[in-house]
């Protein structure tokens, strides 16, 4: 049976941490499911390192339906919570209200995914209202990275720390049944959890979250251009890849590769008509 938004927030009740992934396609999606991970985000993340673009905010909803269809179709049992996109909820509330339906209606994931807190509130409301379960983030939200001037650690100050406080209340408040804290001190986000009854997600947070995100990409080392401090490598997939390539090159360039073993055989008999009609075409 598929993960349930109620699963999630009873792992928080029970104390069991709460491992979550990124996921952008059918293979690592049906991967992370085969090894239990019970949580998936098919992350606008994928802007980067899937899409190579430099940050998320060119990321569509289009860009994000397919990805997340394709994530639906490899994960059987995981929860998959589809990341809103830059500009799908932020300019009116039934714009979110019909692009966050979109995620459910044609995507098939089980909930979606809004950066903002305070000011987002409200669109949580109505969108939740409709029957979609939502995930808040706030903290570093990287859909504002132009407004916030790169990619900072949020809520040092006095004041940032008790605005981070009060939007984290206010989405639980709007009927969020999670919220991920993205780069917050650690201290910070166990106050904050502390004081939630759903669960906090952390990356970049501290041990003291609810449960811990990461970027498929960078905790297996596939995204090399740079590694977010928040990053654990896991494995060095890209070495991995990098051996394989230059082998494969070198094999097929020798003439090594394919062996008899990745062949096809004919049958001799219609082999040996073959040859003898294409003798009879050269000596017409
Ligand atoms: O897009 C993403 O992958 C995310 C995680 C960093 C939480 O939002």
């Amino acid at each position: 049976m598929r993960v349930s938004i109620n699963d999630i927030r009873d792992m928080k009740r029970k104390g069991q941490r709460i491992p979550m992934i990124t996921a952008y396609d059918y293979p690592t999606a049906k991967l992370a499911d085969e090894a239990g991970i019970p949580f998936i985000l098919v992350g606008d993340s994928l802007g980067q390192v899937v899409l190579g673009y430099e940050s998320t905010v060119r990321v569509t909803m289009e860009d994000m339906l397919h990805h997340i269809k394709a994530v639906m179709r490899g994960a059987q049992r995981a929860l998959v919570v589809a990341d809103m996109p830059f500009m799908s909820y932020q300019t009116d509330i039934p714009t979110a209200m019909r692009n966050a339906g979109r995620m459910l209606q044609e995507g098939g994931a089980g909930a979606v995914k809004l950066e903002g807190g305070e000011h987002m509130a409200e669109t949580v409301r109505r969108i939740v209202e409709c029957g979609i379960p939502v995930m808040g983030h706030i903290g570093l939200t990287p859909q504002s990275v132009h407004q916030l001037g790169g990619y900072k650690v949020q809520g040092k100050t006095l004041k940032a720390a008790a605005k981070l406080i009060r939007d984290a209340q206010a989405l639980e408040e709007a009927g969020a049944f999670s919220i991920v804290l993205e780069s917050v001190p650690a201290s910070l986000s166990r106050i904050i959890t502390d004081k939630l009854a759903i669960p906090t997600i952390g990356i970049g947070a501290g041990l003291h979250c609810d449960g811990q995100v990461q970027v498929l990409h960078d905790m297996l080392g596939i995204f090399t251009d740079f590694v977010p401090k928040h990053a654990k490598r896991y494995a060095n997939v890209a070495e991995v890849f990098k051996t394989a390539m230059t082998q494969y090159l070198k094999e097929v360039q020798e003439g090594a590769f394919p062996t008899a073993k990745e062949s096809f055989t004919m049958d001799e008999a219609v082999l040996a008509e073959l040859n003898a009609g294409e003798r009879r075409v050269a000596s017409d």
